[in-house]
Order: C-alpha cells, then structure tokens, then sequence
C-alpha cells in the first residue's frame, strides 16, 4: 500500500510507462509509495494508465515525453522540476523493437533504433541528472536493457547494438554518480510478455513452436515460461530502493535463468 511505503514521497519518473514492463514498474514504485510520472509517446494510453493507480489511491500523473527528441526530453524535465523540485528516481525504460539485419538493415533505419534505445536513456539521463542531485537519499537511475545486450541474436543489429551500450553506459554512469550518493543499475528482461512481443500478424511470439521448443520443452529458460511485467517489477523496487544503497554499476538479469544457460 502506498501509505507508510518504503519509497514515501519520492518521485519517480518512469520512461515507457504506458504499458508492459515500464507500467509494471511504476505500479510497484507507486505502492511502495512513490510520487510516479508515467512518461511516454503514447501520451493517451499514459493519461488511461495514470488514472488507474490513482483510483487505487496511488500517486500517479502522466506525462507526454519522446526520449528522441532533445526539447521534449528537456520540457519533461522543466515539468518534473515545476511541479516536485526535485527528482530521486529516473527508470530509463522506454524502447523500441526492430527486426534488422546487417545485410539488409538501411543506415536509416539502425538510427532510428539507436536515437531511441540508446541515445534516449543517455538524454533522459543527461537532463534529469542535475534534478536528481537535488533530490534527498535514495537517489537512483535505473536502465531496462535486455539479454540481448549481453549476448548476440539474429536480425537483432540495431536493437543488441544499442541495449549493449546502454549495459556500458550503466557502468560508466555509476562511475561519475557515486560521489553524489546516485547508484545506477540495470535490469536485463529475458523474454516478456508485452505489447512489444506481439508479432506484425498479432500473434504472441512467445507461443510460436521454435519458442516452445528450444526454451520450453529443452529447458532453455530453466524456469520454463516467459516472464511477465509483475516479474520485472521485484528486481527494479530493489534496485529503486535503499536496500541497494551500497549497489552501483550493476546488471540484473531478470529471465527465467535463460542466461544461465548455453
Ligand atoms: N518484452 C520483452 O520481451 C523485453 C525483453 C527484454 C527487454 N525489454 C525492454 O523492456 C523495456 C520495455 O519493453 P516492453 O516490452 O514493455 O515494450 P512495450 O512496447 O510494451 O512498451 C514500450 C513503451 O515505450 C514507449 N515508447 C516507445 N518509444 C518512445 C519514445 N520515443 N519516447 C517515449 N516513449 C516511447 C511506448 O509508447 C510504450 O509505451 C524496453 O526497454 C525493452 O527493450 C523487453
């Protein structure tokens, strides 16, 4: 509940809230008591989502953000500032899925993907360090990469290339934040059951024979299922909260053990 929870009166501005992990995540921070800015592009489906957890009593408000885009990323942080002051809680969670493949992927297209995914979680950041600092403890960045930034995939270039700088990123930030109390950690979603894992024809990915086989039946993923946000959420409170205030420059794998295995 939100009352008395262990994050009371800390703001929390969550990327990518909308749906999937990123509105796993905020969910959990806003019952741990958090003040939760659910920031996204799809500023409707945030405004719908906002006002789900604040009918459960939570403190939740939307805002329209798209982490490509410099001016918009820097009037988010303007808003933040005006309506908290401050800021101890930046999840860079909103990303983009792309299939591309180095023999036919445009440069277009590979930009795209890294403006996004890996250049939006270094802006968001770049803007929102300066409000951190001058939040009280529990001072904390937190970056949703993915396994694919720790091991290679086919028709995955652009994707792996960016989650696989922001795992760097992750560890370079905690160098420079330290001093400031700001720890900086990741967590590494395996396979999760989100609006990004819907295939173009609108079937789940997920419950494609080559899935079922390799990670279900062959035990792949040890835990043999994929995840669901609810699984994301635990690991990112964490990583949010004072538990993890001696925890800096690290990535969490969070999939069912798949990294575990060969
Ligand atoms: N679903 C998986 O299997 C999986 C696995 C590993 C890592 N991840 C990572 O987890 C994070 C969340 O993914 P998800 O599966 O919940 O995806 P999703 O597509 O369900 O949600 C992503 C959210 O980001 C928002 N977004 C996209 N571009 C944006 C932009 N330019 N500015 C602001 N918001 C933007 C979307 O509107 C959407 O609400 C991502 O970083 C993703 O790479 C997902």
């Amino acid at each position: 509940m939100a009352e008395g929870g262990r994050l009371q009166g800390r703001v929390a501005v969550v990327t990518g809230a909308a749906q999937g992990i990123g509105l796993g995540i905020a969910t959990r921070l806003a019952e741990e008591g958090a003040i939760v800015v659910l920031a996204d592009i799809a500023d409707s489906k945030a405004q719908a989502a906002a006002a789900d957890l604040a009918r459960r009593g939570l403190s939740a408000t939307a805002a329209r953000v798209d982490i490509a885009n410099d001016a918009s990323v820097q009037m988010l942080a303007r808003k933040v500032e005006a309506d908290h002051g401050k800021c101890e809680i930046l999840v860079n969670n909103a990303a983009v899925g792309a299939d591309t493949h180095i023999e036919t992927m445009s440069m277009e297209a590979y930009q795209r993907v890294i403006g996004i995914n890996q250049d939006g979680a270094i802006r968001m950041s770049v803007a929102f360090v300066p409000l951190i600092k001058k939040a009280g403890p529990g001072r904390r960045i937190l970056n949703v990469v993915s396994i694919l930034g720790l091991r290679g995939w086919p028709n995955q270039i652009a994707y792996a290339t960016a989650k696989g700088a922001i795992v760097n990123f992750t560890r370079a930030l905690a160098c420079d934040l330290a001093p400031h109390d700001i720890m900086v950690n990741a967590i590494a979603p395996g396979f999760v059951d989100t609006p990004m894992s819907l295939r173009r024809d609108g079937k789940h990915e997920y419950d494609a024979d080559w899935f079922r086989d390799i990670y279900v039946k062959y035990g792949r993923i040890p835990m043999r299922r994929y995840g669901k946000p609810i699984d994301m959420a635990g690991p990112a409170y964490f990583l949010c909260s004072d538990d993890a205030q001696y925890v800096t420059g690290q990535i969490l794998s969070v999939d069912g053990g798949a990294s575990a295995t060969f």
